[in-house]
C-alpha cells in the first residue's frame, strides 16, 4: 500500500497539534500497519507566521479551497472551523474531488452532516469526526462500534470544558459567575466572545451529532432547547450542594412518546451520579442502554494533545481502510428527525424564588404549589436580606412536568408577591 497522503487546512491549536503528532509516530505506524502517512500540503490564513513547528516540504496553499481539490493529497483534513464559508466549501471540495475528509469542525458537522454525509457516499469517500464531540474522548467510535449493538434510551454529556471549570470554579470558590468568566478568559480558558461556550450553542453542536448516532435520525441542530449558564448564580451552587446535588451544563438527548428531546441546559445532578464528579475542564458523556445499563466516558475534552489524537485516530481508521458511512448507516436510511414537546418534559425542578416579605406570601406560594398538585421535597428558607425586604426561598419539587411548573410560576407571578424573576434549573436523574 502507498503511503496516505494528507493535506491540513488550519494550523491552530488542532493543526499544530496533529502535524506533530504525525510527525512523531510516523515510524511506529508503519510498524504496525506495513504503511505510513504523511503530510504534503497545508493551509491556513497567515503564511510564514511562527507556529512552534516546521512546515518544511509541505507546499503551502493561500487557498483552503484549493488545497482541498489537489491531486497530492489522498485526506483533506478540516482544521478551520465554521459552521459556512471556507471550512465548508472546502469539504465539499475535497469530497467532490474523491478526497477523505476528516475533521474536528463541531459546527459544520452538526449544521450540514446529513448533506455532507451524502457527498461522502456519492464519492466513495470517508467523512469522519471524531474530534469534533469532546475531544479527546472517543465516543463516536464507541457509539457507532460498540453500543450500536443495543438500543440508546438516553445520553447525557458534559462537553463544554470552559463551563465546566466555570461551574467548579464558582462551586470550589463560592464566586458568581461574571467574576469566575473573566478569570478563565485572563487564563485562556474562556474565549474573549464566550456567547458560544457559555451560552450551550457548543454543547449543542455536539449534542445534534451524538442524538443522530444514538437514535439513527437526521442531525437536527435546530431543534434543539438551549439554555446557557449565564443566569447560575453561587447561591443556586450552594443551595444545590446543600439538597444534595451539583449544577453541571449538560447535553441531553432521550427518547419520550412524542419523539426525541434534544436538551442543553444547567442541570441539578445527584452529588452520587458519575457525571457529578466530572471537574474543571473534563468532558463526559454518559449513556444508557437496554443491554449495558450506564456507562460513562471521562476524559479531556479540548486542547492540542487530546484533540489531535482523536483527528489522527480518524486518518488511520482509513489508512487501514476501515471506511464506514459518517452516521453509522448511510443517509437514505436515517429517519427524519421528531421533536418531542417540550412541556411534556417530566422531572424535578429546582426553584429559586424572590419572595416579598409580606406576610401571607409564604403561605400563598404553598398553596399555589398544593393547587397544582406539586409536591415539595425540601425548602430552604433563608433570612430576609435586611434593606430590600426580600427573602431567597429555594424549593425541590417532585417529579411534575414542565407545563405545570411554567404555570404555577406565572400564577405565583400574578400574586405579587414575588420581588424579581424565578430561577427554575432542571433535575436530571440517572439510573
Ligand atoms: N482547540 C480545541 O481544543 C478544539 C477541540 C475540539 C475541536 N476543535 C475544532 O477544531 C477546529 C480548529 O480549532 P483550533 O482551536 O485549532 O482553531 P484555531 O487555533 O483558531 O486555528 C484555526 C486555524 O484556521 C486557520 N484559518 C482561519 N481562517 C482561514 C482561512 N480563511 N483559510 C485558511 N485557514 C484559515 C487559521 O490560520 P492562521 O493561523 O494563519 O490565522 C488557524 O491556523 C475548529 O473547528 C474547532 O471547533 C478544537
Amino acid at each position: 500500500m502507498s503511503d496516505l497522503r494528507l493535506g491540513i487546512a488550519g494550523l491552530g491549536t488542532v493543526g499544530v497539534g496533529v502535524v506533530k503528532l504525525v510527525n512523531d509516530r510516523q515510524m511506529a505506524y508503519n510498524q504496525m500497519f506495513g504503511t505510513t502517512m504523511s503530510i504534503t500540503a497545508v493551509s491556513a490564513r497567515t503564511k510564514g507566521a511562527e507556529r512552534g513547528v516546521s512546515l518544511d516540504g509541505y507546499a503551502w496553499f493561500d487557498d483552503a479551497r484549493e488545497l482541498a481539490k489537489s491531486p497530492d493529497i489522498d485526506v483533506f483534513v478540516e482544521l478551520i472551523g465554521g459552521d459556512e464559508g471556507i471550512a465548508k466549501e472546502a469539504v465539499i471540495n475535497a469530497l467532490e474531488a474523491g478526497k477523505h475528509v476528516v475533521t474536528a469542525n463541531k459546527a459544520l458537522i452538526a449544521k450540514h452532516g446529513v448533506m455532507l454525509a451524502k457527498l461522502a457516499e456519492a464519492n466513495n469517500v470517508a467523512l469522519m469526526f471524531e474530534a469534533a464531540v469532546a475531544g479527546g474522548i472517543p465516543i463516536i467510535r464507541v457509539m457507532s462500534q460498540s453500543v450500536v449493538a443495543n438500543e440508546i434510551t438516553h445520553l447525557a454529556g458534559i462537553m463544554n470544558g470552559t463551563c465546566n471549570y466555570i461551574l467548579t470554579t464558582m462551586e470550589k470558590e463560592g464566586r458568581d459567575f461574571a467574576d469566575v468568566l473573566a478569570d478563565a478568559q485572563a487564563k485562556g480558558y474562556a474565549e474573549a466572545d464566550p456567547t458560544f461556550d457559555v451560552g450551550g450553542i457548543d454543547t449543542a453542536h455536539k449534542l445534534a451529532i451524538l442524538t443522530s448516532l444514538a437514535f439513527g435520525t437526521e442531525v437536527n441542530f435546530d431543534s434543539i432547547y438551549i439554555e446557557g449558564i449565564e443566569k447560575i448564580t453561587a447561591a443556586d451552587i450552594r443551595n444545590a450542594d446543600a439538597m444534595g446535588y451539583r449544577i453541571k451544563l449538560l447535553g441531553m438527548a432521550l427518547k419520550t412518546e412524542t419523539g426525541i428531546e434534544q436538551r442543553v441546559h444547567p442541570a441539578l445532578v445527584s452529588k452520587s451520579s458519575p457525571i457529578a464528579a466530572v471537574d474543571d475542564v473534563n468532558n463526559a458523556v454518559y449513556i444508557e442502554s437496554k443491554m449495558l445499563d450506564g456507562i460513562m466516558l471521562e476524559g479531556k475534552g479540548a486542547g492540542e494533545g487530546p484533540t489531535a489524537s482523536s483527528v489522527v485516530g480518524d486518518i488511520l481508521q482509513i489508512l487501514r481502510g476501515f471506511i464506514e458511512p459518517a452516521f453509522i448507516m448511510p443517509t437514505e436510511k436515517l429517519k427524519p428527525y421528531e421533536k418531542a414537546r417540550m412541556n411534556r418534559h417530566e422531572g424535578g425542578y429546582y426553584i429559586a424564588l424572590s419572595v416579598k416579605d409580606k406576610v401571607g406570601a409564604l403561605a400563598a406560594i404553598s398553596e399555589r404549589m398544593a393547587e397544582a398538585s406539586i409536591s415539595i421535597d425540601s425548602l430552604i428558607q433563608q433570612k430576609a436580606e435586611s434593606d430590600e425586604g426580600v427573602i431567597p426561598v429555594t424549593l425541590l419539587t417532585a417529579e411534575t412536568s414542565e407545563r405545570e411548573i411554567q404555570d404555577v410560576l406565572k400564577k405565583m407571578d400574578a400574586d405579587g408577591f414575588l420581588a424579581a424573576e424565578s430561577r427554575v434549573i432542571r433535575i436530571e436523574k440517572f439510573s
